[in-house]
């Protein structure tokens, strides 16, 4: 009954949004009357935001949300989709800790850091993957929540698709499969010459079919979908939706350039936040009946171990004084990484270049963009989704977790960007293909490197982490290098550039890897629902304090993680509002 009041009433506050858009962000300064919020929200990305706006549908709670970024709502490299690669100016400009695997190497871990998080940053690409995640999600859990039925709803209640006012993709999108929900999902309007070639030959030479990724399927091909609005091709992200939902509100507060410190605790209950108000550089502390931390999967165990709650050794070390013994936080993590291959792009190949490299290219662009959203710029860079799973054989002898996953999970994603990822290549017009590890075996961790909270963590990413997950990269690498040097392609991809014709043998090619390794910037399971958190998100062993959100999953997902958080924001509004406020 609740449910379907709050479902209705999301739905009438969406159609208001649509029809009388504020010419700019919302309010997002005001001061609410009470001393005390009945909770405050730590961290504005797709977790956080849905949860604000589903509290605050209820007029007796009051609600504060505290996000380190900015409001980057009116930055045209955030609305414009092709330049989500140039929103560097808010980010967390993470790196892993020297990883073993990779000679040492560093690569980054960049967050997104702005009120939407990183769906203010991000690729934009949307989907759900392999719907047996979820169902062990539940079981993992204890929550019945998490399974793929009722997360199925969640992902329809977060979004509604919009067809393209001119549509030029193929693509099979099962419209069933969204609700009435506020971010907008599409899919391209101005097809890249790559991504259909590349779409049949994978049909062709892996036997997978073409699906959506967003109705339960976890193996196949599509050009993905995206959120982005159809009718002017910007960003539908966390902020300029459930956040503007939110702001218009009485009982709603947001700040800005407030960076959490720490979790305040009277025995063991947490009831204070203390941050940072950048903008003036001065320390504030709020006191909440309730705390929620949605900081993503590297801030929120920081956050926590910053504030008592985590492994004691680790933290005495610190000189930090322990609330409660936690020894799982920061542990468990995951994350989709890549190695890359560069192919030199022929000269009718849709790449970046067309307008980062030449000036008249540019201005051809953004005259295009700027009349409805049209051409290059009001797409994302290499559309094309393909989710494989490897013969039991590449895992001969190496154990039994790759092969024992469920028949519906792929082992690798295969992708392309039209974007030069190595600054070597970055007066050429290439693509970089790329193939993802997503359900890896090894697992990294977060701990802290200092006990002040302005140091980033150490981030133990855990790349190519066991033999069988080595074995892995090691044979797609090799798979989907011959699959873009094939002949089919030839014509639109005359050279690789990377690794290069002499890198033949096996050594080789795993050193190509070792260099070209990188995140996918989808961290999950640092703080893990059924294992840190009870089944309604608190955190086992204190009082009023719970974590959502990407750190919450306890296992990785199949595709990419965005629509995931607002799904999972959105069960953890449903399981917060049952619990706490009938
Ligand atoms: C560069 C990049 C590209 C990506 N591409 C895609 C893609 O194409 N498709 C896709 O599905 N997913 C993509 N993702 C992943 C997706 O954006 C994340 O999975 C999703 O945003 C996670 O949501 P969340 O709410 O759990 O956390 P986040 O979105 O990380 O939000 C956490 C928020 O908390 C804030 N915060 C952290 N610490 C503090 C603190 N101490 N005080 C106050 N605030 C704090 C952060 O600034 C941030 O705004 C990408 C991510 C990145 C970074
Ligand atoms: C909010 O309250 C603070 C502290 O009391 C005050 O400095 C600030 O001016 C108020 N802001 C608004 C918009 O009223
Ligand atoms: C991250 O790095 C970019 C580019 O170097 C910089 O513009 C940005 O300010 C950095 N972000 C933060 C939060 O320091
Ligand atoms: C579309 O989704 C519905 C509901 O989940 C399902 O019953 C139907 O089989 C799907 N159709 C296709 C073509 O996948
Ligand atoms: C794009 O369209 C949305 C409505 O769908 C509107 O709110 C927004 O202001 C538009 N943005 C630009 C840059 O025109
Ligand atoms: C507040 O944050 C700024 C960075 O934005 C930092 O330079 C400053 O030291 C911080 N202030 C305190 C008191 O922690
Ligand atoms: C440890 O913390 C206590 C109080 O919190 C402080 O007095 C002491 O100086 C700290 N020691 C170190 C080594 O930082
Ligand atoms: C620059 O772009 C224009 C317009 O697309 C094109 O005609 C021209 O050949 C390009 N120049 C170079 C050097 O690629
Ligand atoms: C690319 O061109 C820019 C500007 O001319 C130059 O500064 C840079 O060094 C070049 N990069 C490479 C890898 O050649
Ligand atoms: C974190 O992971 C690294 C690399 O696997 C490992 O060496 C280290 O012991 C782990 N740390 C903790 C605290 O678990
Ligand atoms: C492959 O060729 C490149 C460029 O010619 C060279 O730098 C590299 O050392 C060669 N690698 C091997 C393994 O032969």
């Amino acid at each position: 009954m609740v449910r379907n009041s709050i479902l209705k009433w999301s739905f009438l506050q969406l159609l208001i949004n649509i029809n009388f858009q504020p010419a700019f962000a919302a309010p997002s300064r005001q001061n609410l009357s009470h001393h005390e919020y009945d909770y405050v929200v730590v961290g504005g990305g797709p977790a956080g935001l849905v949860l604000v706006e589903q509290l605050t549908l209820h007029p007796q709670v009051s609600v504060l949300l505290l996000e380190a970024g900015p409001d980057s709502s009116l930055d045209p490299l955030v609305s414009t989709p092709a330049y989500w690669f140039e929103t560097s100016a808010y980010l967390w400009n993470y790196t892993s800790a020297p990883d073993p695997a990779l000679n040492g190497r560093t690569p980054d871990l960049w967050q997104g850091r702005a009120l939407g998080g990183g769906s203010s940053v991000n690729g934009m690409g949307y989907c759900r993957g392999a719907s047996s995640v979820f169902d062990e999600w539940a079981e993992i859990s204890g929550n019945p929540g998490l399974a793929w039925n009722s997360m199925f709803e969640a992902f329809k209640a977060t979004t509604h698709f919009q067809e393209d006012i001119h549509p030029e993709d193929q693509v099979a999108v099962n419209l069933t499969s969204f609700g009435n929900g506020p971010v907008e999902i599409t899919t391209q309007r101005y097809q890249l010459s790559l991504d259909r070639p590349l779409v049949n030959l994978f049909k062709s030479t892996k036997n997978v079919p073409e699906i959506d990724f967003v109705s339960g399927y976890g193996i196949g091909v599509t050009e993905q979908t995206d959120a982005i609005r159809a009718s002017n091709r910007t960003r539908s992200y966390a902020w300029n939706t459930f956040g503007w939902l939110a702001a218009n509100r009485p009982n709603f507060e947001v700040r800005h350039d407030a960076w959490a410190s720490r979790i305040g605790f009277t025995g063991k209950k947490a009831d204070s936040v203390t941050y940072n108000d950048t903008l003036s550089n001065t320390m504030h502390t709020v006191t909440a009946n309730k705390v929620v931390v949605s900081a993503g999967a590297i801030g929120s165990p920081q956050l926590l171990m910053l504030s008592g709650i985590g492994p004691t050794a680790h933290l005495e070390a610190l000189n930090i004084s322990v609330v409660h013994d936690s020894p799982m936080v920061g542990q468990n993590l995951m994350d989709h990484h890549y190695a890359q291959l560069v192919f030199e792009a022929s000269p009718s190949l849709d790449t970046v270049w067309q307008f980062t490299g030449n000036a008249t290219g540019r201005q051809i662009a953004e005259a295009e963009y700027d009349t409805n959203g049209d051409g290059l710029l009001g797409g994302v860079d290499g559309n094309v989704f393909s989710a494989i799973r490897l013969p039991d054989s590449v895992f001969a002898g190496l154990g039994n977790y790759h092969t024992s996953l469920p028949a519906d999970r792929p082992h690798f994603i295969y992708e392309y960007a039209t974007v030069p990822f190595q600054t070597q290549y970055q007066n050429q017009s290439v693509i970089t293909p790329f193939m993802a590890l997503v359900q890896p075996e090894g697992r990294g961790n977060v701990t802290l490197a200092t006990n002040d909270y302005r140091d980033h963590p150490i981030i133990n990413a855990a790349y190519w982490a066991t033999p069988a997950d080595k074995a892995a990269i090691l044979y797609a690498y090799k798979d989907y290098r011959s699959l873009i040097g094939s002949p089919e392609l030839k014509q639109y991809l005359p050279v690789e550039l990377f690794p290069g014709a002499n890198i033949t043998s096996d050594e080789d090619i795993w050193s190509a890897i070792q260099q070209s390794s990188g995140s996918f910037h989808h961290p999950m399971g640092t703080v893990a629902i059924g294992s840190v958190l009870d089944e309604n998100w608190r955190v086992h062993g204190v009082e009023g304090l719970r974590v959502i959100g990407s750190p919450a999953a306890p296992k990785i997902i199949t595709c990419h993680t965005m629509a995931t958080s607002y799904a999972l924001g959105y069960r953890a509004a449903q399981d917060i509002i049952a619990a706490d406020l009938s």
